[in-house]
């Protein structure tokens, strides 16, 4: 079956040839491709115009043209050229005269020399022509070459210096070549031995000064042609009209005779019939539609298409694929979608990223603040239940309803305070401070406080519940005191008439147990730095506590209370800690000195609208007591007819709190006991005033020292002058723990 196909095939094949070429007509002689209308043998060439003569007489085939030695290189039906190997002119001399010269004419026939060619001429003494035939007229032109002198000569030019060369005019059907010399080469034989003259085809020739020397090669030379010697017009009408098919007669050529070309997107040979081959031009890609797939091949031609859904010419010089109104729509619908879709992806990310930059920030603030130090102290110290709880943001915001206006329950230049419920119903304060920047020593200080304050479990000191340190600045979370400061009770008109002696000295004696306690029982010794009525809080039956220590330290002081940069209040301040800024539990001392003060004359620790004397509260007790004025300065709130010896005792214990050097000043310790004494004394004497204390031990303790001073008090009473020497006498006694 396969056969059978094959023999159709090739029986196809020999019928389209012997349309024009007979079956034994040479279609190639040596390297030359011979198209019709040449040919080789009898019957095989249009007419003796077109006679291609093969010799094979001696090896390699040689074709020449008709009968005579021009040898084709090439033909080119396509452009009705065909391109020839022509022979060089020469013109030699030696020393003696002229010896050789050759010149070669050429004679064409139908076939002319095409005006593509230029006709050159080489030498030092040189003058070439050749004169032509274009049907009865003759023409011919030609150049002069010398060479003057040698450094003049010029490699790949040719204008008159060792080279000259002239256009070819159009039509000539024969050449006769002439070269002459003028001086008979005399004196320029040994460089330039011979003049030459040639026609070749434009671009095909180089002048090198080598040329001089020896030039002996054929040059390649361009022939036209047309068929016959009648116009298209003419001719089309005649038996053997050649353009047929897809071969047009060119309207452009005005012969003579006429050319046969292939209609455009046709190629072939357009002297063939049925030769000229419809072109491919969406596989070649020489087309202009958008794309290659859009591309269509036609008989002749291409088409551009659109894809489905648009319409246009498709081509990249016209108007391309426009979509369609449906398209469009489609298009529309999609993209809106698609970008509704990214927005909404987009979000989530915005999102996603901002709470991780949150989360980023919270725990970068967590470091800073010292959180991992913290972490680590709990984890080390064993964490128990009572340690400091380190609280999230969210907890905090939860507890405050995010730090909602109407939970704020103070405000100052320490920061804002909030009143939170915790989700265990635990109501506590939240304290806001504000804070500048923080170096690592301060850092370290204040987890250490935190961890120490958080472990502390005194009555009545202020419990400090945790912390948060995810934001900027770390939130401090305190037990919630709800009856206010001791400052509030003693100054506030209203309340002051109801702040009865016996708590006065019942909340002294807590403040002094806190302190003391912090002094010395606590793990790690804590000074509180700013002891005064402002800081001590009181609960609901006046339960004194303690606040704001330790982390004091971190937040800059109220500035209303006009702030130093030795830490602490103007007032309450212990004047050896201010000149030496030598930080002692004796500085708390004093400051608790300022508190009795304080409770006893109801007056404020500094005034300025005081006379000058009495500006400073201490100061101006301490005066009136030396002079004996004591019951002048007492809060006249107490409701006192004469001075009782408890306020005296508690006035002499001020007193020696506030001396000028911290050595002479009673250990927080003492002035507890002290006033655990005093407070004993006062239960004895009226019972209805109720004493907080139950320790067993620190109550036998306290009754001997009562007794002491009670002694010592009661001579003070009667001397109503201030004995300083009492005070160290006493201090033995209270020393010995
Ligand atoms: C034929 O072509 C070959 C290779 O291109 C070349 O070497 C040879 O000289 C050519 N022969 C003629 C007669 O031009
Ligand atoms: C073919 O070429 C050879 C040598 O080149 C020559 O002797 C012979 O006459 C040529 N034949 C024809 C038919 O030109
Ligand atoms: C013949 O001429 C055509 C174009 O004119 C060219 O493409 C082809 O390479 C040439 N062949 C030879 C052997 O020079
Ligand atoms: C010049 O050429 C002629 C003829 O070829 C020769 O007879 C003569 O000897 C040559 N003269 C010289 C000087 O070479
Ligand atoms: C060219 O030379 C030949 C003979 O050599 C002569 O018959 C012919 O007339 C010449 N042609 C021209 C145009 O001079
Ligand atoms: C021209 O080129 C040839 C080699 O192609 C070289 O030998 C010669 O010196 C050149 N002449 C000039 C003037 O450059
Ligand atoms: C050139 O040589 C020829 C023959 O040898 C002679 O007749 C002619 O006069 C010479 N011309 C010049 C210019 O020397
Ligand atoms: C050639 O050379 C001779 C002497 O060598 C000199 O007399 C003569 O003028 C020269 N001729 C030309 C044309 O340069
Ligand atoms: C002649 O020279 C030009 C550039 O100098 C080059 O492009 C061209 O190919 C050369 N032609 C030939 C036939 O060597
Ligand atoms: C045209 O060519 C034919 C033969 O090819 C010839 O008989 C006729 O005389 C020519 N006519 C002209 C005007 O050259």
């Amino acid at each position: 079956m396969h056969l059978t196909i094959l023999l159709v095939g090739v029986a196809a094949l020999m019928a389209a040839n012997a349309q024009q070429d007979s079956s034994n007509c040479e279609t190639s002689c040596g390297n030359l491709t011979i198209t019709y209308p040449f040919g080789s043998g009898e019957g095989c060439f249009y007419s003796s115009d077109f006679l291609v003569t093969c010799n094979r007489s001696s090896g390699e085939p040689i074709p020449y043209f008709r009968k005579s030695n021009i040898i084709i290189s090439n033909i080119s039906t396509d452009k009705s050229e065909m391109e020839i190997k022509a022979s060089v002119g020469s013109d030699c001399y030696n020393s003696s005269g002229p010896t050789e010269s050759r010149f070669p004419n050429i004679r064409l026939g139908n076939v002319r020399i095409s005006a593509k060619n230029k006709f050159v001429a080489i030498g030092c003494d040189t003058n070439a022509y050749f004169i032509g035939k274009r049907g009865n007229e003759v023409d011919g032109t030609g150049c002069t070459s010398t060479c003057g002198r040698k450094s003049l000569l010029r490699n790949g030019t040719c204008s008159g210096v060792g080279c000259c060369e002239v256009a070819v005019p159009e039509g000539l059907r024969s050449s006769n070549m002439t070269i002459r010399s003028f001086n008979n080469h005399t004196n320029i034989t040994d460089f330039n031995p011979c003049s030459y003259g040639f026609f070749v085809e434009q671009g095909k020739f180089n002048f090198s000064t080598t040329n001089l020397l020896g030039f002996r090669q054929r040059m390649p030379m361009l022939l036209d042609w047309g068929i016959g010697n009648l116009t298209c017009d003419d001719a089309k009408d005649t038996d053997n009209f050649l353009c047929s098919g897809n071969s047009e007669c060119d309207q452009d050529y005005d012969g003579p005779g006429y050319r046969c070309r292939c209609k455009e997107g046709y190629e072939g040979n357009p002297y063939v019939k049925d030769a000229c081959k419809n072109i491919n031009e969406c596989e070649r890609g020489n087309h202009e539609c958008d794309h290659d797939d859009q591309c269509v091949d036609t008989d002749g031609g291409y088409m551009c298409t659109c894809r489905k859904g648009y319409s246009g010419d498709g081509r990249k010089d016209g108007a391309g694929c426009t979509a369609d109104q449906s398209t469009l729509i489609k298009i529309v619908v999609g993209i809106s979608a698609s970008a509704i879709f990214l927005l909404i992806f987009v979000t989530w990310l915005y999102l996603i990223l901002k709470k991780r930059k949150l989360i980023m920030l919270r725990e970068k603030f967590f470091k800073q603040n010292g959180g991992i130090m913290l972490q680590q102290r709990i984890s080390r110290d064993g964490g128990s239940h009572d340690q400091a709880k380190v609280f999230t943001i969210e907890e905090l915001k939860r507890a405050t309803n995010n730090y909602d206006d109407s939970r704020i329950i103070g405000k100052g230049g320490y920061g804002t305070v909030y009143k939170g419920v915790l989700s265990d119903n635990r109501i506590v304060a939240i304290k806001r401070s504000k804070l500048g920047d923080q170096t690592q020593a301060q850092i370290e200080q204040f987890i250490n406080e935190v961890v120490i304050l958080s472990q502390i479990n005194h009555r009545n000191v202020v419990k400090l519940f945790g912390c948060c340190l995810e934001t900027e600045i770390p939130l401090l979370v305190y037990e919630f005191i709800p009856n206010g400061t001791l400052s509030d009770h003693i100054h506030n008109k209203g309340k002051s008439s109801a702040f009865t002696w016996d708590i006065r000295l019942r909340i002294a004696t807590e403040t002094a147990e806190a302190l003391s306690y912090l002094h010395s029982a606590a793990s790690v010794p804590i000074i509180h730095r700013d002891v005064k009525p402002m800081n001590i809080l009181l609960d609901d039956n006046y339960v004194a506590k303690v606040a704001d220590f330790g982390a004091s330290k971190l937040i800059p002081i109220d500035q209303i209370e006009l702030a130093t940069i030795v830490q602490g209040t103007l007032g309450y301040l212990d004047p050896e800690y201010l000149q030496t800024n030598q930080l002692t539990d004796k500085s708390d001392v004093y400051s608790f000195g300022v508190v009795l003060v304080e409770l006893l004359t109801g007056k404020k620790a500094l005034s300025f609208d005081r006379p000058e004397t009495e500006r400073n509260l201490a100061i101006y007790f301490l005066y009136s007591l030396k002079e004996g004025k004591l019951f002048q300065v007492l809060d006249e709130n107490l409701q006192l007819n004469d001075v009782p010896s408890e306020i005296i005792q508690v006035s002499k214990l001020a007193e020696r709190c506030l001396c000028v050097k911290s050595d002479e000043r009673p250990t927080m310790k003492e002035v507890a006991i002290e006033l655990q004494g005093i407070l004993t004394s006062m239960v004895h004497k009226h019972p209805w005033v109720q004493s907080n204390s139950n320790e067993d031990e620190g109550e036998y303790l306290l009754k001997e020292l009562t007794n002491d001073y009670e002694r010592t008090n009661d001579d003070n009473v009667s001397s109503s002058t201030f004995d300083t020497m009492s005070k160290h006498t006493m201090l033995p006694i209270a020393n010995g723990r």
